[in-house]
């Protein structure tokens, strides 16, 4: 049996604090801002239930793989793939699944700090009384508004990268994980207070219904967001299986999977810990504040007649509604934006710590300089997302196949959360079932190697996992 390794940046001060960790990292702008805005335009139901079973059967699975590999490198994800690689009697070339991740994660980090501006800036806004009383068409105007001005996006991305590289040249273990201790329940029980609402707006069942009953034919054949199917030249619909892989696409960015996240969380996770059990934890949090958001603002998108296909502005075009309008509501909008900036800055650390880490490792750097480096190159790329809603709103840079219609946005969005992060988890499914031996992972998991459990996950990330990232990826290029 090899060696078990200890990290050079630290570990965790005891499992729970992985798991807050873990979960600030699961929990955030993927599960309140990006969750109801795509279940929203890709028709409800179908999609939500092809979500929490990408979640049960491909999440969890892969977040178990992620964290055991994770644990046993102990180092960056580049490193620690690498090692691995050569440890399992393969090859260093797994090093490439690294940065497979660094380069991910640094994509996403440059347009999630644009939107968690957009949250910032509501704070502001929602403090300041702008929504007292206001209806759809103001809430809606405002936005719109808001959205044209490069110049206050371009603010708030700033404002929010230079917070995400004052924690990461900290320390993971530093003030963020205390804060979280407290933050994420109370964003929980808001979350809870907004469905209160929900239920009071008279569109409750409708909502929840939207949300849970499923219709297939809004999953399987082309539509435009949120509506209208796409036909062909004979007048039939189109199959196909991109928003399946929408879908699954979801679940790998709202558990932080498939890109060393959570892998790098592994590696200062102590020994003692279960993986199993945290992982399971973390992705019910996870799903339980996605379904609580959706719960809230769907309610209110049908009682005011709103389109639910609206696309990214969607809760900030809903929410300050129900806060408007709800007792309290100035109070409870406002905390709810503050919340919600901090379960995004609890997600932002961890996209960008891969790299920070390799850099440290690597090239010899102290935290604080790797930090500056990849923020400052993380935030020359965002602009390209700021300008995407504005300026450069009709510019479609790779204008064709999936990329098709797509602003840069919509490109880094699209690129990352559906290809990229399931590619990834693709390879972290592949790599701990074909590549690394029964011992070591059964070891590093605490499992014993024929207990059901085991099985159980050996099966699933072995056939399950792999075979349903392949097949949706054999019908985007084409294939089936
Ligand atoms: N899971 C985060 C969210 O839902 C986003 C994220 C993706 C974070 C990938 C890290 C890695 O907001």
């Amino acid at each position: 049996m090899v060696r078990r390794r200890t990290s050079i940046h630290g570990e965790w001060s005891s499992r729970w604090a992985f798991v807050l960790a873990a979960t600030g990292s699961a929990v955030g702008l993927g599960n309140i801002w990006k969750f109801p805005y795509i279940t929203g335009e890709n028709g409800g139901g179908a999609f939500v239930l092809v979500y929490l079973l990408c979640i049960a059967i491909i999440g969890i699975p892969i977040m178990m793989a992620e964290v055991m590999i994770g644990r046993r490198g102990r180092q960056s994800p580049v490193n620690t793939m690498y090692n691995l690689g050569i440890e399992a009697g393969s090859t260093s070339h797994w090093k490439w699944l690294g940065w497979l991740g660094v380069v991910g994660g640094f994509l996403i980090l440059s347009y999630y700090s644009v939107i968690a501006g957009w949250a910032l800036d509501y704070i502001f806004k929602t403090a300041a009384g702008t929504f007292t009383n206001a209806n759809a068409e103001f809430v809606s105007r405002t936005f719109g508004h808001f959205i044209n001005s490069p110049a206050t996006l371009l603010f708030w991305h700033t404002v929010f990268m230079l917070m995400t590289m004052v924690v990461v040249a900290k320390g993971v273990n530093g003030g963020l994980e205390k804060a979280v201790r407290f933050l994420m329940p109370s964003l929980f029980v808001l979350l809870v207070i907004m469905v209160g609402y929900a239920i009071s707006t008279g569109e409750f069942m409708r909502g929840l219904a939207f949300l849970f009953e499923p219709n297939f034919d809004n999953l399987l054949y082309k539509h435009e967001a949120g509506g209208q199917f796409i036909l062909n030249t004979d007048g039939e619909k189109i199959f196909t299986l991109e928003y399946v892989l929408i879908a699954m696409g979801h679940a790998f960015f709202t558990l932080s999977l498939g890109m060393g996240a959570i892998m790098i969380y592994g590696s200062y996770l102590p020994h003692n810990a279960s993986i199993a059990k945290t992982s399971f934890m973390i992705a019910a949090a996870d799903t339980a504040v996605a379904l609580l958001a959706g719960m809230a603002i769907f309610p209110v998108v049908f009682a005011n007649q709103l389109d639910p296909g609206k696309g990214p502005g969607l809760i900030f075009e809903t929410l300050p509604l129900a806060f408007g309008n709800m007792p309290g509501g100035m109070f409870f909008g406002t905390l709810f934006f503050i919340l919600l900036v901090f379960a995004a800055w609890s997600s932002s650390i961890s996209l960008i710590e891969p790299a920070v880490a390799w850099l440290v490792e690597n090239k010899n750097m102290k935290r604080v300089s790797a930090s500056v480096i990849m923020g400052i190159a993380c935030w020359l790329v965002g602009v390209l997302t700021v300008l995407s809603f504005n300026v450069w709103k009709n510019v479609h840079p790779i204008d064709f196949w999936v990329f098709k219609n797509k602003t840069f946005f919509d490109v880094l969005d699209y690129l990352t959360a559906n290809i990229m992060l399931p590619l990834g988890g693709l390879a972290i499914a592949i790599f701990s079932v074909w590549i690394m031996s029964r011992s070591s992972t059964s070891d590093e998991l605490d499992m014993k190697e024929n207990t059901f459990a085991y099985n159980l996950w050996y099966f699933m990330t072995r056939y399950v996992t792999t075979i349903a990232v392949l097949v949706v990826f054999a019908n985007l290029v084409g294939l089936i």
